[in-house]
């Protein structure tokens, strides 16, 4: 006689199958196919596989780890939504951000843990990925507070400058909001600013925006920098950490941008502990892959008190605090 699994095997396939659900759900999004389920309601694999250019076995794989976690349902090809379709589309760039962009860093945790592996450029993630995911995150986690701050500025904006610009969404997005600006994005990462590039020709907005591949922590001055009124940083300040770098970064900015007539900085930070059970979706993959990385998370009380060491004060700050403690802060110069 067949025994029944008990609870723990359950779990344990359950833990397996959303790791490969995972990587489907990044993917799904990426090859289109959470939008098409989304706007018809159903997605036939045959006519799908052939206006995508897919290999039908391993579109068929992808929907069947969807399934697996009731993302899907599958009637043999035909792909309906199911009882989580809704959450995994609001859902799908933190697990693009894990599977696709971080999947490295993950791949190789056994590695990074080892205190004498941890030396130099010891970690890599797909910028390019990273871009991708983050032009979405941004769009719940800080553009409905980054609007109301760019709202609130009682000046006109005729130039601004995007620090870790990523995939360059928010200088466009700057650009259609003022049709006389100007925008500089700066990137350490060639793919990233690739995304940038294409994201910008694609707009037709290519000629009013100059992409820098340049480290923000050692940025050297440029005459398009002088006459830069709205300094912005998304999801990359906590690179400035720690401490004492912070400050000194705060500092060179406001030497670097000396027509900046406010700055706003909007990242993650470190919140107070929640039991590691009752953690939401992304919280634990992003403080998991920065403590993996050796990144400095810190918290808002850690940023409130380097501002006027570094030549910036407070004019106001916007907690979200939706994952990941996210905050704008509105800095002025002193
Ligand atoms: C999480 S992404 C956010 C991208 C973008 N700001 C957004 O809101 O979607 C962080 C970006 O900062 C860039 N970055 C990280 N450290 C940097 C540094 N020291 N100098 C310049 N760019 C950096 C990364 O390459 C990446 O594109």
């Amino acid at each position: 006689m067949k025994t029944q699994p008990d609870d723990s095997t359950l779990s344990m396939a359950h833990i397996f199958n959303s790791a490969v659900a995972a990587s489907a759900i990044g993917a799904a999004w990426e090859i289109g196919a959470l939008d098409e389920l989304s706007e018809r309601g159903v997605l036939n694999v045959h006519q799908f596989v052939t206006h995508k250019q897919l290999d039908t076995p391993a579109a068929l794989a992808l929907f069947r780890a969807l399934a697996a976690v009731d993302v899907v349902k599958r009637e043999g090809t035909r792909i309906v939504p199911g009882v989580n379709f809704t959450e995994a589309c609001r859902t799908r760039s933190f697990f693009h951000w894990l599977c696709q962009g971080s999947a490295d860093l993950f791949r190789r945790m056994p590695e990074v843990v080892y205190a004498h592996n941890r030396e130099g450029d010891f970690h890599r993630r797909d910028s390019a990925a990273i871009a991708f995911a983050c032009r979405e995150i941004s769009t719940f986690s800080y553009d409905p507070w980054f609007w109301q701050a760019v709202g609130g500025l009682d000046f006109d904006v005729t130039s601004v400058a995007d620090l870790g610009c990523g995939s360059g969404e928010r200088v466009l997005q700057l650009l259609r909001h003022f049709p006389a600006a100007h925008a500089v994005g700066i990137d350490i990462a060639r793919p990233a600013l690739d995304v940038a590039a294409g994201a910008a020709a694609a707009a037709g907005l290519a000629d009013r925006v100059t992409l820098f591949q340049a480290d923000v922590l050692a940025l050297v001055p440029h005459e398009a920098f002088d006459r830069v009124e709205l300094l912005t940083s998304f999801m990359m300040g906590h690179d400035f950490w720690p401490r004492a770098n912070c400050v000194a970064v705060l500092q060179r900015l406001r030497e670097l941008f000396p027509g900046a007539r406010r700055f706003l900085l909007g990242d993650a930070t470190r919140t107070p502990d929640t039991a590691d059970r009752d953690l939401p979706v992304f919280t634990l993959g992003f403080e998991v892959a920065h403590d993996l990385m050796g990144t400095f998370i810190p918290t808002i009380a850690d940023w409130e008190s380097v501002f006027e060491e570094g030549g910036w004060r407070l004019h106001r700050k916007h907690t979200i605090d939706l994952a990941v403690g996210e905050v704008i802060f509105e800095l002025v110069r002193l």
